[in-house]
């Protein structure tokens, strides 16, 4: 049988795992972040009817540059981070991974680097290699909170082209201060002060679940410094794949170099569209699932767990001698939740109520089974 490897694929992906949590079908699955509510049926009726309309126009391309989309995203950004934003500051694309890989296109690349620092969102990584770009991993607290010192010198030694910090971080869950993301912004552009400065992209996939606001008004006059958002994960719309940025205009003129012509069918911006409508509605949701990673904090910790303050609909918690045994045990009672290599933390995300009692019930039983006895308190 012909392996990936035996095939003439390019050097760096020799040897390499694709992105994959997994899709298994256990009645409770708390392991990829996604919103467990629904679409409301009155949304639901709202995208039928969008794309109903959609359809009758499929027979042509769509708008190449989603200007009707864009503009209700600017509306949204304003409305929600307390910060105007034009429609000429915002750009969208098949889920935020697609923004990502559109800026890496554009400012990485062969015989360039992106840094980041891990624990974080692995695909940052994985569309580096994608990309062609040289990664490079950055350090962390052991509270995995971002040493803005240590953070410099990285940052200086490595002269990245592009710098990743992930607000509220995944798989982590705490966000970063305004601060330590305008010291990284200030070190990447001093860092290539020769060479037109660093990109710096500031990924707020799970900023609405934050205690803390977004860090949207400081692209104002910063023009090297992206925010990427998603609809996948407040919106409730993981299935939708939209994904959008806000930056300095020209970053959004840049992306055109590298984006496919009609990268976002018609069929996605009515969907978006119909979404964006109802966005008081899902937001209502995101307070309530708030209150839920609340209390799985409170009763994680009232259990003997350790758990890392979230901003986020995910806890990452542990402290576990072994944690892909524990994740397995959690398993065996019916709940998926995410081992993703951080040695000794398991995650787990927000679901329902019930979910999440279900989850806690779960772990209870697991902390009390010999296999996992040695759990650090
Ligand atoms: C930090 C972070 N950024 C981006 C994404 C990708 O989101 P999307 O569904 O918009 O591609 C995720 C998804 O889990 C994420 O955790």
């Amino acid at each position: 049988m012909t392996r990936i490897d035996d095939l003439p694929i390019r050097d760096e992906l020799r040897g390499k795992s694709p992105y994959g949590a997994p899709q298994l079908d256990v009645p409770v699955r708390l392991n990829t972040n996604e919103n467990p509510y629904p679409l409301p049926e009155p949304l639901v009726r709202r995208i039928a009817e969008r794309v109903t309309e959609a359809a009758r126009h499929l027979n042509r391309y769509p708008d190449r540059d989603a200007v009707e989309l864009r503009t209700e995203l600017a509306a949204y950004l304003t409305r929600t981070a307390g910060h105007p934003v034009t429609t000429g500051q915002v750009w969208a694309a098949n889920g935020s991974n697609e923004v990502i890989q559109q800026l890496l296109q554009t400012f990485g690349g062969p015989g360039r680097t992106a840094l980041g620092f891990e624990p974080s969102y692995s695909m940052h990584a994985l569309i580096s290699r994608g990309t062609g770009t040289g990664w490079i991993s950055g350090p962390r607290n052991d509270d995995f909170t971002i040493d803005v010192a240590a953070a410099r010198a990285a940052i200086a030694e490595h002269r990245p082209d592009v710098v990743f910090v992930c607000s509220p971080n995944n798989p982590t869950g705490s966000a970063v201060g305004a601060d330590t993301v305008l010291a990284l912004y200030e070190a990447a552009q001093a860092a290539r002060a020769g060479s037109g400065g660093a990109l710096v992209v500031v990924d707020e996939a799970y900023v609405e679940f934050s205690h803390r606001p977004s860090l949207l008004p400081l692209i104002e006059g910063r023009p090297n410094l992206v925010l990427s958002r998603t609809m996948s994960k407040a919106f409730g719309a993981a299935g939708l794949r939209l994904g959008y940025l806000a930056a300095d205009p020209a970053v959004v003129d840049a992306v055109q170099l590298v984006r496919l012509p009609y990268h976002l069918s018609a069929v996605t911006q009515a969907t978006a569209l119909a979404a964006l409508e109802h966005t008081d509605t899902l937001l209502s949701y995101v307070e309530q699932l708030k209150g839920e990673r609340d209390r799985l904090v409170t009763e994680l910790r009232a259990s003997g767990c350790q758990v890392v303050d979230s901003d986020a609909n995910f806890v990452q918690f542990g402290l576990f001698d072994d944690a892909h045994a524990a994740w397995q045990a959690i398993l065996d009672h019916g709940v998926l939740v995410r081992d993703n290599g951080v040695p000794g933390w398991l995650r787990v995300t927000a679901g329902t109520p019930a979910e999440n009692d279900a989850f806690l019930d779960a772990v209870r039983a697991v902390l009390k089974e010999r296999s996992l006895k040695e759990n650090k308190r």
